[in-house]
Formats: C-alpha cells, sequence, structure tokens
C-alpha cells in the first residue's frame, strides 16, 4: 500500500515505539517537544492508537484524563505532567486552581475545552477488549462502568453549559477549544477581539519547529492569550463566560463531533445496560445537534456554516467545517450526495496538485488557503482518519477505505507529523506526534 518508505508492518512497529517513546507514565505527551502534556482530543486519539497494543494503557489513559475532569463536567483542553516545562501558557498562566470553583484539585489543567470524540475511544476500547480474554475484557468494562457517570457528566455540561443558544449548536470562547487554532474559520472573530493589556510573555512553541511561519503569528498569539485574560476575570464561571467572553461562536464541527459522540455512548449505554434515563438524554442530545448542524447548512450545497454570536453572523469558509454534516447525519440524501462530491471534488480530495487524496484544512481554491500555515491548509492525519471513521459509521465503507488507503500512503514517510503540505506531502509542524501514530495503528489494527 506505501508508494515509498515503511511497509504496514514496519509502520505500526515504529508508531507504537512513538507512543512508547511519548509515554510519560499515566498520560501520553501529545507531541515530545512542542506539546509536552496531555491534550484533551490528543488522548482520546491515542489511547483509539493504544487500544490495538494494550486494552490496559488504553484505559489508563482515558483515566488519567478523567481524573482531571472538572466538577461542573468540563474536560480541560491540557492536563499538565508534574514537572515538566517548555509549554507556555503553563498552568501559572492559566491560574485555574487558584481562580476556578470548579477545577480539579489534585491536577493542573488549562481551563478551557476541546472536541469531544472521547467516545470514539471508549467505544474501541471495548471493541479491542473482546478480542481478549475474560481478565481484560473485565478491565474494559469496570472502566466504563466506574467512568460512565463521569462521560455523561461530560456531555451534559456539553449540551447545557455550551450550548448557549439552546439550538443544538456548541459554543466555543476561545479558537482553541475547536483544535483548530488559526482556522481562516476564526479570522474575523478574531478581528474583532479587541486585545487590552496582555502581561508579557515568551512564546516556547516557536523553538520547536522548523519554521515558525508554519505555527500561528505573534498577533495571533497576543488574541489567544488576552482571551485568557478575559476568562480570568470570569473566574471561568460558565454563566459569566457566555456574558463577557469577546470570541464567542457556535462550532458547527464540534457540534457534528458531539451529536455523533452522543449517540455512540448511547449504543455504548444500551449495550451494558446503563441508566435507561441516560440512553435516552444521550439520543436526544444527538439528535438535537444533529438538527442544529443540519440547520447551519446551505440548502443546495449542504455546506455546513460557524456562527459568530457577538457579531450575529454566519461564518462560511472553505474549510472542513463545511463537512460537519457528513460526521453527524442530518442533511437529506440530495444535500448530502453534493456535500459528498464537494468533499471528493477538485475543491477537497480531489484536487489535481493533492499528493494524497485526503482532505486539507482550508480548500486549495480558497483565498485563504496557505499551504505551510498550521490549519490554513495543511493536511492533518487525524483528521483523515476522523473522516474516514466517520464514513465507516455512516456505512460508506468504500470512501472510508479510500481515505484510510491514502492516509496509509502519506504516513508511509515515516515521520508522524502533526500536518503535511498537501502538494509536497512534506512533514510539517511537530515530528512524533502522538495521535498521527494512534490513527496509523488503528488503520493497521
Ligand atoms: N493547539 C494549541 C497550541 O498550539 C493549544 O492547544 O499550543
Amino acid at each position: 500500500m506505501p508508494d515509498r518508505g515503511f511497509t504496514p508492518t514496519q509502520l505500526a512497529a515504529r508508531a507504537a515505539y512513538l507512543l512508547r517513546g511519548n509515554d510519560l507514565g499515566t498520560m501520553t505527551s501529545a507531541a515530545p517537544r512542542l506539546y509536552p502534556h496531555m491534550w484533551s482530543w490528543d488522548a482520546a486519539f491515542v489511547a483509539i492508537g493504544l487500544a490495538p497494543l494494550s486494552v490496559e494503557r488504553a484505559v489508563v489513559e482515558l483515566d488519567t484524563l478523567l481524573s482531571a475532569q472538572w466538577r461542573n463536567g468540563m474536560i480541560p483542553h491540557i492536563v499538565f505532567a508534574n514537572g515538566v516545562d517548555g509549554y507556555f501558557p503553563g498552568p501559572a498562566r492559566w491560574a485555574c486552581r487558584d481562580l476556578a470553583a470548579h477545577a480539579p484539585l489534585g491536577m493542573q489543567t488549562s481551563g478551557i475545552t476541546q472536541p469531544p470524540v472521547h467516545a470514539i475511544a471508549v467505544q474501541k476500547i471495548l471493541d479491542h477488549s473482546r478480542r481478549h480474554g475474560r481478565t481484560t475484557r473485565a478491565i474494559a468494562e469496570e472502566f466504563l462502568d466506574r467512568r460512565w457517570p463521569d462521560l455523561m457528566r461530560w456531555h451534559r455540561w456539553l449540551a447545557n453549559a455550551r450550548d448557549t443558544g439552546g439550538n443544538g449548536r456548541i459554543t466555543l470562547f476561545h479558537g482553541w477549544e475547536s483544535g483548530m487554532d488559526n482556522s481562516p474559520r476564526w479570522d474575523s472573530t478574531y478581528a474583532r477581539v479587541v486585545a487590552g493589556v496582555v502581561p508579557a510573555y515568551t512564546r516556547e512553541d516557536l523553538v520547536h519547529v522548523a519554521d515558525a511561519s508554519h505555527r500561528p503569528s505573534n498577533r495571533e498569539y497576543d488574541r489567544y492569550l488576552w482571551l485568557l485574560e478575559e476568562m480570568k476575570a470570569a473566574r471561568y464561571e460558565d454563566a459569566e463566560l457566555a456574558q463577557s467572553m469577546s470570541f464567542a461562536v457556535e462550532d458547527v464541527f464540534v457540534s457534528a463531533i458531539f451529536a455523533m459522540a452522543c449517540e455512540v455512548l448511547a449504543i455504548i449505554g444500551e449495550d451494558h445496560s446503563k441508566p435507561h434515563s441516560d440512553v435516552r438524554e444521550l439520543h436526544h442530545w444527538a439528535e438535537r445537534f444533529r438538527k442544529g448542524v443540519a440547520q447551519t447548512a446551505d440548502a443546495r450545497s449542504g455546506a455546513a456554516r460557524d456562527y459568530d454570536l457577538r457579531n450575529d453572523s454566519w461564518i462560511q469558509t472553505e474549510t472542513l467545517a463545511m463537512f460537519a454534516p457528513l460526521i453527524c447525519g442530518g442533511l437529506d440524501r440530495e444535500t448530502e450526495r453534493a456535500l459528498l462530491r464537494t468533499f471528493e471534488g477538485p475543491k477537497f480530495c480531489g484536487h489535481p496538485d493533492l499528493r494524497y487524496a485526503v482532505p486539507p484544512s482550508t480548500s486549495p481554491v480558497s483565498r485563504d488557503f496557505r499551504p505551510l500555515e498550521y490549519w490554513r491548509g495543511p493536511v492533518w492525519p487525524v483528521m483523515t482518519w476522523l473522516f474516514s471513521w466517520a464514513f465507516g459509521r455512516r456505512g460508506w465503507a468504500e470512501r472510508a477505505y479510500l481515505l484510510r488507503a491514502e492516509g496509509l500512503r502519506q504516513a508511509s514517510d515515516g515521520s508522524f507529523a502533526e500536518y503535511y503540505q498537501p502538494f509536497t506531502g512534506a512533514p510539517l509542524g511537530s515530528m512524533q506526534q502522538s495521535w498521527t501514530a494512534a490513527a496509523v495503528l488503528d488503520w493497521l489494527g
């Protein structure tokens, strides 16, 4: 399958070796130098990659993450590793322990959240455990029983505290919460954020990449850091954030992930005899958010949109966010077909100059497209994985297979990069990114 580089067996071995190397004991760093701590959605993908290697170790990963869950139900976007420096903003800058009433006592975390992909990891752990003997199955099931209330609290927090409009869409108060930090999706919103005095800071991220221009700019960072000051002034209180944050968007992609994750968790709940009321609630949320996502879509093209709550305006971009309804469903058949045609056509996976037929973060035909800049164009293997997995779930086996095959061809260079230049296939950002290895392990597992 790979067109160069490593064979699948070699690649799987290298991916496993990488995860072992990034293993700090009870958490896996997202990447060795650039991201030396645990990130929420990275941890979920890491657990997906660990599950075929060791169900037990995958369970530990999610246990660590859930041990840092806030008392209001939020899973924070970073869980800081003890005694590890080299990342900014670190715990002192977030100051959650001092300011946030809901922050956990034992662990240091950031004060924002990230996309709720964790139910997929839980499902993968349960699936893999069935291939093993009684002991491993018991570990997976004990984990589910123990953490079910926490998973419910997580989903409930998203559905209540973060659906501020009650319309089936998740509100974010920082671009980092989308996981797609500097995507053109957030340009107009950030342009309206008027940064006050940001306490002095030194960026650590630029030291760890080959070329600083592949990362968000200093101007962008000033705004990212200003939003932290706004959050601190609100003491990270949900109701207060909804009132005071100058960045407030309804993220259609996160909403689609949430709809899908609620459905996945509901099915797990049904299979494992969890309370009917929980399962009912999950189905209800899945339906509400599926509708919320579909309502944003253009009637003909099916392209989904984000919404800027501060400017009361739709945000229409040619980015992966367009394809949110493909993750969770909800469009009528004809519109869905139109959206699939866009996904597979020359604006995205079918662009004639792409090295591999995988979706770039921003369409190469968009004027916002920058082939080297983080979420403004590069291909992110973990997104290829997410679409491939979601398509498989939607019953589109051939599409899922093609994305997997192309994703593996790309990964066969063995760099496990964070993101790739879409035309040349050059690896960019951090090398040895845990979630890239995890995607490969799941594909080959
Ligand atoms: N992705 C952000 C970073 O680059 C923060 O989550 O550090």
